[in-house]
């Protein structure tokens, strides 16, 4: 019988083929230009390289992203002891269909239970749902350590107090609404644990890798130093920040 793989997605897959297809048309119109003579020349050849610096250098770049980007949740050893801890229970925040969430669950040891919530946008990750996330963690035998279902990050459906560790990845940049990294870092609070640990992984928009995967684009992402003051504002102290090329994670502790 042939195995069954988790199916994980491709990050903003159909903006990435959008921004491929507009780089490619950009790339014609260059090549079209060469062949003419005069002001034409001159303005398609301007249209098509435009269109390639701002469309075919980030579509080529997410793609590769997406090529390479593997296990988006890094550990270092403190994490990696912490996740052993007996009957941690782990809020993970807009998990998606469950890379980052799997990954820990499949850390947990000791009776750890991780709960995933997410509003599961599809232009956020091919093929994202509840169903896949579910299956992901079938798939990878964590289902008896995890519970997925749907929930907001600005108004995270449960109690005060009932986790140990509150996880976001590559999610707060995502909160378009008005304060809504604001709101969800608030929401962590609350829900954590006093002494609960809040796990924050962002892209950088001031490292270089940053600029060359997603090129104009890495506007869209905040510095990492915003980030860092956003965590301290909203009732945390900072323990440490790892970077991983033009990715860091921020973890922090809940102030008593
Ligand atoms: C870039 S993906 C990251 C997914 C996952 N954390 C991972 O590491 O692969 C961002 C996720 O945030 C989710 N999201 C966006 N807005 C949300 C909200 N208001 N509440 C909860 N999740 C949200 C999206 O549906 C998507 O699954």
């Amino acid at each position: 019988m042939k195995e069954e793989k988790p199916k994980y997605g491709w990050y903003v897959r159909d903006l990435i083929i959008s921004f491929i297809i507009i780089g490619l048309i950009g790339l014609i119109t260059l090549i079209f230009g060469l062949y003419l003579h005069g002001i034409l020349r001159i303005i398609l050849i301007c249209i098509g390289v435009v269109l390639m610096f701002l469309f075919l250098w980030p579509g080529v770049g997410m793609t590769a992203l997406n090529l390479t980007i593997g296990d988006t949740l890094y550990l270092d050893k403190s994490m990696e002891a912490l996740y052993k801890t007996e009957s941690l229970q782990i809020l993970d925040v807009g998990c998606g269909t469950g890379r980052t969430a799997v990954k820990i669950a499949k850390i947990l040891q000791n009776g750890g239970h991780l709960t995933g919530i997410d509003i599961y946008e599809k232009k956020a990750i091919a093929g994202n749902s509840l169903y896949t996330v579910q299956k992901n963690a079938r798939i990878e035998e964590v289902e008896d350590r995890t519970t997925f279902q749907y929930g907001t990050a600005i108004d995270i459906p449960f109690d005060n107090g009932k986790f140990d560790i509150v996880n976001f990845s590559s999610v707060l940049h995502e909160l378009h609404m008005e304060n809504g990294p604001e709101k969800a870092l608030d929401e962590a609070n609350r829900v954590l644990k006093p002494g609960g640990y809040l796990y924050v992984s962002e892209w950088n928009r001031n490292s270089l890798l940053t600029i060359i995967f997603i090129g104009i684009f890495c506007f869209v992402f905040k510095p990492y130093k915003y980030w860092r003051k956003l965590i301290e504002k909203h009732g945390f102290q900072e323990l440490s920040y790892q970077r991983f090329g033009g990715f860091g994670i921020f973890s922090a502790i809940k102030n008593k």
